[in-house]
C-alpha cells in the first residue's frame, strides 16, 4: 500500500459542477498540474464517477465514503472490496457530512488495510482527534464542521486546532498522518497549514468553485515545492 507524505486531497463531493463528465475534465486538469509539481494529488469524486475517473488518470483516487456491509449480499451500499476493483486506493471515512460512528471507524480503518487501501478519517475537533488516532488509520483529517465551505481556511481561522491534533496524534500513534482541511482557498493557507505541523490537506469548493481548476490546483500545489 503506498502512502503519500504530503498528499493534497481534492474532494469533488457532489457538486454540480463535476457532475456526469465533468469529473473527467477535472481529473485531466488535475493530471496536468500533477506533470508540473512533484506533489500527491488525489482525488475523491462521487462513487459513480470513480471508475471512469480512475481509467482516465495516474493520479491515486479514493473514496468519499465506505460502508462496513458485506461484500456479495448487500444492496445500495459502497463496500472497500468494490472500491478496490474500481481503481481505487483507498477512502475517506467519517467526513462531517457522513458521518459514522466510532466502532464502524475502527473497523473499517482494520478492513481497509487487509485490502491495501488507505484510510482517511475525518475528524470534527481534538477530541475525536484523540480517539480515532488510537485507531492508527493512515491519514486523521481535521475540519472544523463550522469551517468548510466557508472560505475562511482553518489554518487562519483556528491555527491551535491544527499544532493540538498534530500532538495528539503523536501521542497516540507513530503512523497516522494528520491533514487539515475546512476553508482553504489560497496558497497562504496551504503554507500556513503545513507550518502547523500538517502533512497535506483536504480541500473542496476552494477549487471546484474557482474560475480555472488548473491554476488554483496549481497554486496549492505550489505551496508544498
Ligand atoms: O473534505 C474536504 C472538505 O470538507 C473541505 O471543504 O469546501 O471548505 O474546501 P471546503
Amino acid at each position: 500500500m503506498k502512502l503519500f507524505s504530503r498528499p493534497l486531497i481534492i474532494n469533488l463531493k457532489n457538486y454540480l459542477e463535476i457532475g456526469g463528465n465533468d469529473s473527467i475534465k477535472f481529473a485531466r486538469k488535475a493530471t496536468g498540474v500533477q506533470k508540473k509539481y512533484d506533489v500527491d494529488i488525489i482525488i475523491s469524486p462521487p462513487i459513480s464517477s470513480l471508475l471512469a475517473v480512475s481509467n482516465i488518470t495516474q493520479l491515486p483516487v479514493v473514496s468519499q465514503h465506505v460502508d462496513d456491509e458485506y461484500v456479495g449480499p448487500s444492496t445500495g451500499f459502497t463496500v472497500p472490496e468494490i472500491i478496490k476493483s474500481c481503481g481505487a486506493v483507498g477512502s475517506i471515512i467519517n467526513h462531517s457530512e457522513h458521518k459514522i460512528d466510532l466502532l464502524t471507524v475502527k473497523n473499517l480503518i482494520k478492513r481497509l488495510r487487509g485490502l491495501n487501501l488507505i484510510s482517511i478519517v475525518c475528524a470534527a475537533d481534538v477530541g475525536e482527534v484523540n480517539k480515532i488516532s488510537s485507531f492508527s488509520p493512515d491519514y486523521i483529517a481535521i475540519e472544523p464542521p463550522e469551517l468548510i465551505g466557508k472560505g475562511i481556511a482553518v489554518s487562519k481561522a483556528n491555527p491551535s486546532i491544527i499544532s493540538m491534533s498534530v500532538k495528539a496524534v503523536r501521542n497516540n500513534s507513530t503512523t497516522t498522518r494528520v491533514l487539515c482541511g475546512a476553508g482553504i482557498v489560497n496558497k497562504s493557507d496551504v503554507t500556513k497549514a503545513l507550518e502547523l505541523g500538517a502533512d497535506g490537506i483536504l480541500v473542496a469548493s476552494g477549487i471546484i468553485k474557482s474560475s480555472s481548476w488548473y491554476h488554483k490546483i496549481e497554486e496549492l500545489s505550489s505551496a508544498f515545492v
